[in-house]
Formats: structure tokens, sequence, C-alpha cells
């Protein structure tokens, strides 16, 4: 065991890049959001210091308007497409234009109670700034992704979810053109083989879809009236409504009462919306395509997130944990991102199917949460298996278990630590 924890600790070493952590060397070489709330948890499991670090130096990113950026470009590199001259946000530290799923307030909950626990010195000052932040970014969401109030959020992106090339998107992806105004030159399948990635078409949809915000100005009402893409999505949803409560919560032991208020507010009216996307034919959630008004029943693991962060019934977790276990198996590592060999399952293609070490950790939390204690279990010791056997791969092949896409993974040896802690 140490020694895959002094392992897990040497990649998070060699990946900082000065208080914040690249996903990856090269394939991935500047601070990522959801990654860097991953890691910002795996640090607290041994540098409280850090672990604010990381996150103060994401909250660096933020903009005016409340957005925490799926980018930060801290530094120069010139391994990744598209960089700041694509997404001309002009901001003084560059950044991508759209976001990534706030698991921010998630992490900055785990931060502060391991610091409270050690007895860290000024932890209360520095949780404080980052809940401003996390706080303003919950407005964000709620105002420029859910204008008209229905508690679920959208994205105007597929790289907005994290999950980014998942056959979820496939059928609102197809309606949005291949033109790009950008020379579309990719950098990732220069480090990863191509059948692990993206297809070139779909690579240009994405930067039509970023051309087209760039032209908007990056404002949020006029890209809402103009994308071509809008999913209100579930499993963004329940990460916002986990990290609502996480907030709402440290809002109470910092004395925040006004502040616990709004986002109780905003909790409730996610929680409803999100209970409301269960489909008892198909025991998952769903999320909804804005543009068609059709459901998107491409049967992903975003399907079960939900779990993470609503209390349900017993029945209904019956039938979702039923289902989930149909998807696993016979897979020698759970929990597919797609469900097995439906047809646009592919073992090794990214969010097509593969397991991730930190989706199995959201899915482990929502198990837990919702009584099913041995199924979380399995699915935790499984997770630790493949990454004892295969090394802290991005993703593994959930047939043949392989470590997949980019080696020695952050957000895998944050996961290592969280969970083997
Ligand atoms: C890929 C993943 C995304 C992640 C990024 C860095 O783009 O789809 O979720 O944040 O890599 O690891």
């Amino acid at each position: 065991m140490t020694k895959y924890f002094d392992e897990a600790k040497r990649i998070l070493a060699a990946n900082d890049r000065g208080g914040y952590t690249v996903p990856t060397d090269r394939l991935y070489p500047f601070q990522w959001n959801w990654d860097s709330a991953f890691v910002a948890m795996g640090f607290a499991t041994y540098d409280i210091d850090r672990a604010y670090r990381e996150l103060e130096r994401l909250a660096e990113g933020q903009w005016a308007d409340g957005m925490i950026p799926h980018i930060i470009f801290h530094q120069p590199s010139d391994t990744y497409f598209p960089g700041p001259g694509v997404w001309r946000t002009n901001h003084t530290i560059p950044t991508s234009g759209i976001t990534q799923p706030p698991v921010f307030g998630m992490a900055l909950r785990a931060v502060h109670e391991a610091a409270e626990k050690a007895g860290t010195d000024n932890a209360r000052a520095r949780t404080i700034v980052l809940f401003e932040a996390a706080l303003k970014w919950h407005r964000w969401w709620y105002a420029a992704r859910d204008p008209d109030g229905t508690g679920l959020v959208a994205l105007l992106h597929p790289w907005e979810s994290g999950s980014d090339n998942s056959p979820a998107w496939d059928v609102a992806l197809a309606r949005v053109p291949t033109t790009t105004n950008t020379a579309v030159v990719r950098k990732d399948t220069g480090h990863v083989n191509a059948d692990m990635r993206p297809r070139d078409e779909d690579y240009r949809r994405f930067i039509h879809l970023v051309d087209t915000y760039a032209a908007c100005g990056w404002n949020p009402a006029k890209q809402w009236e103009k994308a071509s893409f809008k999913v209100a999505e579930v499993q963004t949803s329940a990460i916002l409504l986990k990290a609502g409560e996480d907030l709402e919560h440290l809002a109470g032991q910092l004395g925040l009462d006004a502040a616990a208020e709004e986002l109780a507010a905003f909790n409730y009216r996610t929680r409803r919306a999100l209970l409301a996307q269960w489909r008892p034919n198909l025991s998952r959630f769903v999320s909804s395509d804005l543009i068609s008004g059709q459901d998107i029943e491409a049967p992903t693991q975003a399907g079960f997130l939900p779990l993470l962060a609503l209390d349900l019934d017993t029945d209904l977790t019956q039938a979702l944990a039923a289902e989930m276990r149909l998807w696993s198996d016979g897979m020698k590592v759970a929990f597919p991102t797609t469900k097995p060999f439906v047809e646009s399952f592919e073992a090794k293609r990214y969010w097509r199917g593969p397991s991730w070490a930190i989706i199995n950790w959201l899915l482990i939390d929502g198990l837990e949460r919702n009584a099913q204690a041995k199924m979380a279990e399995t699915l935790r010791s499984s997770t630790l298996d493949a990454i004892e056997t295969e090394g802290f791969a991005e993703y593994f092949d959930p047939i043949t278990g392989e470590g997949c896409g980019g080696l020695g993974f952050s957000w895998t040896a944050a996961t290592y630590l969280w969970l083997a802690r």
C-alpha cells in the first residue's frame, strides 16, 4: 500500500507547475478545472497548504461574471490545441471560454474539514476567500446556464461536461456544423493513439462552437441565443447540487447566513428538477436536449450520477442499483461510461466505454449516501486494484482492465489517495 501512496504523491509532485497541477505532462499542459478540484482533495489527505493552493490558483482564472473556466493557461505551451489564441477570451491570465463540472465546492469543504481537523493556521480566512469564489460561480451557473430557472443547468459545449466525447452528445453534436474559421491542428493524436481519441469531424464541431462563442464576445446571454448545442445535463447538475450542499454546509459553519439561504434556494430548485429526470423504463436519469426538446436516452454513466446529490427512495435506488449491476457484470474494471456492447460502446475510446477513477469516486459517494455500502465497496476495491495493477492511467478499458490514455495522471493519483485513505 505505502508503495502506491508514495507513487501517487510522486505523480502529483511531478505534475506540479508552481501551486497548480497539470493533469499529465504534454497531453494536458495547463490547469484544468475539475481535475484540480479532485487533486485538491487528494492533497488534503497529506498537505493542506498545497490543497488550498491548488484551489487558489484555479480561482485566479475566475471571470468577473463568476465563471471559472475549464482551462487556465498560466504558462504557454505548444503541445495542446486549442490554445489561448483560439479561445480569444482576452483575460489577463489567459483562459478558455467554457467551464467544467463545479467540483470546486465539494473540494473546498473537504479541504476545510481536513484543515480544521489538523488545526491549520489561517484555514478559516483561506476558506472564506475561496467560498466567495465558489458562491459567485454557482450564481453564474444559475444565471448564465439556467436563465429560465428550471433547476437544471445547461452545457453549451460537450467539453463542459468533462465527459467530452460521450455518446450522450452524438445526436446534439451532429447538428453542429463542421465549418470552422480556425484551422484545426490537433495535438492530442501526437501523444495518444488516435483510436482512443475523438474523430476529426467531431473536433471540427468542437471548434465551430468555440468560433461561435468567441464571435459573441463570450457574453453568456448572446451565447445562449446563438448556441447550436444546448443540453440540460444531469451529471453536471448533480455535481452542482452536491457542491451546493457542501457550500451550504460550510456557510452554516462559517456563520454566513445569507449565503446559506441563497444556496439552499438553489439546491432546492435543482433537487426537484433532477428528480423529475428519472425515467423508470430506463432505470436511469436522463439529460434533455434543449434544442430538440427531446430526452437524451444514450446509455452513459451520467444517468447514475444523481445518486451523488439525492436521497432516493428505496424502490428507485433498488432499480438504479440493479441497472448498474447489469452494466458492471463481467467487466474487469467497472464502471463503464457507456453501457457495454450497445452500438456506441467502445472499450478504449475515451468516454465511450472506459472506466474513470474520478467517476467511480463520485458513484461510490452516491452509493454510500443511498445505503448501497456493499456495491460502493466493490467499486472502491476494484478501482484501487486497477490502479495497483495498471498504474495511474487516465482511464481503464473495462473489459481487459488495461490502463489507457495518458499515464502518470494527476486525478487518478488523487483518487487513489482519497479512496485508499
Ligand atoms: C479530457 C477529459 C476532461 C479532463 C481533461 C484533463 O479532456 O475529457 O474531463 O478534464 O481531459 O484531464
